[in-house]
Parts: structure tokens; C-alpha cells; sequence
């Protein structure tokens, strides 16, 4: 399902103008339903890796093939697509649009395809359910706590049914005891869909969940 080769990425820092190679010939190959946890200390590159997976960012070197799409040379169409409905992302603060509802911004990523159908709107609605926010669906982020707002992260991160789930960190920003339920939840989910799932954590705990653990250092994975 996701198959990333030979992935070399430098950056370059303003000020002091030197290169740093933070991805350096690295090799990771997921398969279709399989959830892997990526650890590695403060500055390993976790997140580079997943922003290079998710085509937000572009790797020096290396070709990356996402649910059989190649990533780089694709059309602004086909990136939207690629971003809106082949994966989803969760990141460690949940990003959600504070004078949107938790209900509209679940349906974000619908946007983009006009108005959306009566299956997505259902699915919606049960991932709230699921989640335990269909009650708070119609307060606004500013209005509810950060756990309510992460779980509707995740539920706009599935609104389009992807088939990878990118996760940096999805816990990182609440408590131990609510982090945990959330990853349980998000496991639940992710077994009942299949969907393939990749989470950069700090956490052992949260890692243990995962099938595979991955350590990325000096730029490259380890299992
Ligand atoms: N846009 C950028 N410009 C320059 N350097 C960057 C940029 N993004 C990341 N880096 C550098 O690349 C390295 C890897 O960063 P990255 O955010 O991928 O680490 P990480 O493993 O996710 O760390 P953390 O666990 O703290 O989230 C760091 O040294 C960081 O400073
Ligand atoms: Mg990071």
C-alpha cells in the first residue's frame, strides 16, 4: 500500500546555510491494512517523513507510491484528490477551524467535490457517534475540550472513507487516559475499515498498539 524507496531529504538552514540530510536513502514498505508506529527521538524526522507521505512536502531522492499513486509530477487536480481522499492525516494539535462547527469541520475535506452525498453525510454522523462528539456536533472548537476536538480531527480525517490514515503524534497533545481511549477507538476503526495506518509517537504504550515498530535514526528505519 505504501511503498517509499531510497527517500533522501536535506534541509538548509537560513542561518547557518549548511545542509542537513534528515532522510538519508530511507526504505519503508506498508501493507494494505497494516497500522506501524514510527519512534525516534526529537528531530529523527518523523514528521518530515510523514509530510513527504502525505505530499505536503517533496523528497530529494526517492520515489514514494501511495495506494498505487506515484506522489510528485501529479497535477494540482490530482494532488487534491490524492490529499482529500486517499489519505487522511491527524496531527498532534487538531488544526480544526475555530469559527467552524465540529460537524462542519468534520465535513472539510467533502468541500472540494461540491455538496456532499448521502453516504458520506451518514458515514459522518456515525463516526460522531462512534467518537463521542455526536452531541457537541454543532459547538464551535473553542467551546469544547481538546480530547472532543481531537476526536473530531479523526472523524474529518475518515469522512472520505481514505485508504491511509497518516497520524503525527495523534496523541500528543492530551493525557494519558485520553490519549489511550482515543487510540483505542482509532484501532477499533481502523480494523473495522482496514485502513492502513502510520503513527509517529513518543509513546511506548501507544506504539505497543501498533502491529510494527519502526526507529527512525540517523535517517533511516529500523525495526
Ligand atoms: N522546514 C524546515 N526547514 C529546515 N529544517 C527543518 C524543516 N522541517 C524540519 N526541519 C529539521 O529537520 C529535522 C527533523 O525534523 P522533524 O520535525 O521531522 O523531526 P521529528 O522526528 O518529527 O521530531 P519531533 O519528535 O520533535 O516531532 C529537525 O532537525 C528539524 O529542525
Ligand atoms: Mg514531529
Amino acid at each position: 500500500m505504501i511503498h517509499a524507496h531510497h527517500i533522501t531529504k536535506s534541509y538548509r538552514t537560513a542561518l547557518r546555510r549548511v545542509s542537513r540530510k534528515v532522510l538519508d536513502q530511507l526504505t519503508l514498505d506498508v501493507s494494505a491494512g497494516e497500522r506501524i508506529a514510527i519512534m525516534g527521538p526529537s528531530g529523527s524526522g518523523k514528521t518530515t517523513l510523514l509530510n513527504l507521505l502525505s505530499s505536503i512536502d517533496t523528497p530529494d531522492e526517492g520515489t514514494i507510491v501511495v495506494d498505487g499513486v506515484t506522489l510528485g509530477g501529479m497535477s494540482q487536480q490530482e494532488i487534491l484528490r490524492y490529499r482529500n481522499h486517499q489519505v487522511g492525516f491527524v496531527f498532534q494539535f487538531h488544526r480544526l477551524l475555530p469559527q467552524c462547527t465540529l460537524w462542519e469541520n468534520v465535513l472539510l475535506p467533502t468541500l472540494a467535490d461540491g455538496k456532499p452525498s448521502a453516504e458520506t453525510l451518514d458515514r459522518g454522523q456515525a463516526l460522531l457517534e462512534r467518537l463521542g462528539i455526536a452531541g457537541v456536533q454543532h459547538q464551535f472548537p473553542g467551546e469544547l475540550s481538546g480530547g472532543e476536538c481531537q476526536r473530531a480531527a479523526v472523524a474529518r480525517a475518515l469522512i472520505n472513507a481514505p485508504k491511509v490514515l497518516l497520524a503525527d503524534e495523534p496523541t500528543g497533545s492530551l493525557d494519558r487516559a485520553n490519549a489511550f481511549n482515543l487510540m483505542e477507538l482509532l484501532i477499533t476503526l481502523q480494523a473495522e475499515t482496514g485502513i492502513t495506518m502510520v503513527t509517529a509517537t513518543h509513546s511506548h504504550e501507544i506504539a505497543q498498539m501498533m502491529q510494527k515498530t519502526y526507529t527512525l535514526t540517523d535517517g533511516k528505519l529500523t525495526l
